[in-house]
């Protein structure tokens, strides 16, 4: 007997306060100002200030570089990338922990890159976004990663 699994052509489904998203069904859409970055937002819950979602890095590509306001996770799931101003690459199976206060410029290698990321703040601040001198100028919120999500 084949059970129909609902999920499998529906996009998002909950009960209570659970939801279950279909990311598969998710178009990856580019993130604004950051050319070859893209993400798919797979959850807002703005009362725990929280978003979790997907990114990927086009091949030889780079996010601005921020500083943290939120606690972030990312655990790798294709490619190889790292940050400007550490040593080690990421791939796939490799976790990286990123408390409030670290600032980093992450960047991909010839494979280009995929994570799953879930960003935890104490308010709406996620990312400050840094120039060369470390001078914040822009900080997205929760409200930015808010205009990837769809319904
Ligand atoms: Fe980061």
């Amino acid at each position: 007997m084949t059970v129909m699994n609902v999920l499998e052509k529906t996009l998002r489904t909950s009960f209570g306060e659970i939801e279950n998203v279909n990311s598969n069904l998710l178009d990856w859409q580019e993130v604004d100002g950051q050319p070859g970055n893209y993400i798919k937002v797979l959850t807002v819950d703005e009362k725990r200030h929280r978003v979790d979602f997907l990114f990927r890095q086009d091949p030889h590509k780079e996010f601005a570089k921020h500083n943290h306001r939120c606690t972030a996770v990312a655990l790798t799931l294709e490619g190889l990338w790292g940050y400007r101003e550490g040593d080690e690459m990421h791939f796939p199976g490799t976790f990286s922990y990123e408390p409030p206060g670290s600032a980093h410029t992450p960047y991909s290698s010839e494979q280009g890159m995929t994570v799953y990321a879930s960003f935890q703040g104490t308010g709406p601040e996620m990312l400050d976004i840094l120039d060369e001198d470390d001078n914040v100028v822009d900080t997205l919120t929760l409200d930015f990663f808010k205009q990837y999500y769809q319904p």
